[in-house]
């Protein structure tokens, strides 16, 4: 554990108009997919995030050659002299997203070797659901702990149908990744479609390949000789949004998020909407917080649900509003965990299983507390932001991790944070 941390003070209400960062869960995904053509490939609106320099170093790694300006966030990678299939095992263990990589290497080379990413403290968050579907399509997957050697024998066309048992996002990408360049055509049943996969896919669309969308949340890929390189701008970051909007909701005050797509956030906005803060978002979206919160419920779930990466933050707006709210993780199987924490600074919170019993209070106090993930930080940072005193968060490398410069965002706004 990094003994890095940031300091968070009780905040006066936050005013002002940001910019949300590029999406960290489109800009790793679309990475991944530029091994799939071989040029110099743009990439812009990526984040600067601790995630995105790891996908690079994996990138440089395969043999592709990236240049980064951080400062204007802008990519450029060249991808026409990646000559390895195989990912270290110490390059998998620092991000579970290494694994994106699996489907466009064996759609490159016909083959790849990876390992087996760490599961995290939100899960074990295995790959069965990629496996399975690679499987199906023809791979050879042989397991030798902690590698996966996978192969793909079959000059034959593919013609496929594979039905995913849950919406997995990475599954979803994986496979959609490998599926363009085999011939034949295959349809992914019970996709995952959160906006971020939508980018990525019209990525896949830019560089060539032949993707309809098809309801009910199928994916049909007819597979193409090549693909060709690509420029595009990554969608802003709703998972950054929706956490400026609620240390807006808790300091209250008045902010505006300038290029904030509302509609690939209906249902988080309509439980703030809940709550009594005035949402409007006709242009970016602008929060007005209320001064009298009303405690929600929610449950989380696979887009357009309540997205669980949104979950720690939303709670801490609960713990300070009036009245009492069950909220409800569905997707990870351990991602309460900042509610532990939380307890420490005085929230009322009981945990049955999945759920968690929230009761308002009217104050929080700050203390040091410890990010267990990157949405953790966040909801910790937004508690430090409301609490009384000082909040210490250690383990925040996971929020370098997930943002780019938001503690720069949100001191903009007025909020007392510091590294
Ligand atoms: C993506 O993770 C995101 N990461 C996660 O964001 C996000 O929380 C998650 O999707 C759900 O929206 C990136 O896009 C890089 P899943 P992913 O496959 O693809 C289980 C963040 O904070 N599962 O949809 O790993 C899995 O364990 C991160 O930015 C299997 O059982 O999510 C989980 O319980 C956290 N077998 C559920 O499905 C599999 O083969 C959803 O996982 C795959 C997944």
């Amino acid at each position: 554990m990094s003994n890095e941390y940031i300091l968070v003070k009780q905040s006066k209400p936050l005013y002002g108009t940001v910019k949300a960062s590029g999406a960290k869960n489109a800009a790793l995904p679309i990475m991944a997919a530029l091994i799939l053509n071989s040029g110099k490939n743009v990439l812009k609106n990526i984040p600067n995030s601790t995630d995105v320099k790891q996908m690079i170093k994996l990138l440089e790694d395969l043999g592709a050659k990236i240049f980064f300006d951080t400062k204007n966030n802008y990519l450029e990678v060249d991808t026409s002299e990646i000559n390895n299939f195989e990912v270290k095992s110490e390059i998998m263990n620092k991000m579970r997203a290494s694994i994106l990589v699996m489907g466009s290497l064996l759609a490159r080379f016909n083959k790849a070797k990876v390992a087996m990413p760490g599961g995290c403290l939100i899960g074990a968050r295995p790959i069965d659901f990629h496996l399975k579907g690679f499987l199906k399509m023809g791979v050879n997957v042989k397991e030798q702990i902690p590698f996966f050697d996978v192969t793909f024998m079959n000059k034959g066309v593919v013609n496929n149908k594979i039905i995913l048992e849950y919406p997995s996002v990475g599954a979803t990408e994986n496979l959609a990744m490998f599926a363009c360049l085999k011939k034949g055509r295959t349809i992914i049943i019970n996709a995952a479609l959160e906006p971020e996969v939508l980018d990525f896919l019209d990525v896949l669309k830019k560089m060539g390949a032949q993707i309809n969308i098809k309801l009910p949340a199928t994916i049909e890929i007819i597979g193409v000789e090549k693909l060709n390189s690509v420029e595009h701008e990554i969608i802003p970051d709703r998972l950054e949004v929706g956490t400026l909007l609620l240390a807006c909701a808790v300091c209250k005050g008045e902010i505006h998020v300038e290029n904030a797509q509302s509609e690939q956030m209906d249902v988080f906005l309509e439980k703030l909407k809940e709550m009594g803060h005035e949402v409007e978002c006709n242009d970016g979206i602008k929060l007005k917080a209320t001064d009298l919160p009303v405690a929600v419920g929610f449950k989380t779930g696979p887009h357009p649900g309540f997205p669980t990466d949104l979950q720690a933050p939303m709670l801490v707006a609960q713990c300070v509003a009036n009245g009492r709210s069950i909220i409800e993780e569905t997707v990870f199987e351990n991602r309460l965990m900042h509610t532990i924490e939380l307890q420490k600074m005085g929230a009322q919170i009981k945990i049955y299983g999945n759920k968690a019993q929230v009761n308002g209070v009217e104050y929080l106090y700050g203390t040091e507390v410890i990010a267990t993930d990157i949405r953790a930080s966040a909801a910790l940072v937004i508690s430090g932001l409301v609490a009384k005193g000082e909040t210490k968060i250690l383990g925040i490398h996971h929020w370098k991790r997930g943002y780019d410069k938001l503690e720069e965002k949100l001191k903009k706004l007025g909020a007392n944070i510091s590294f």
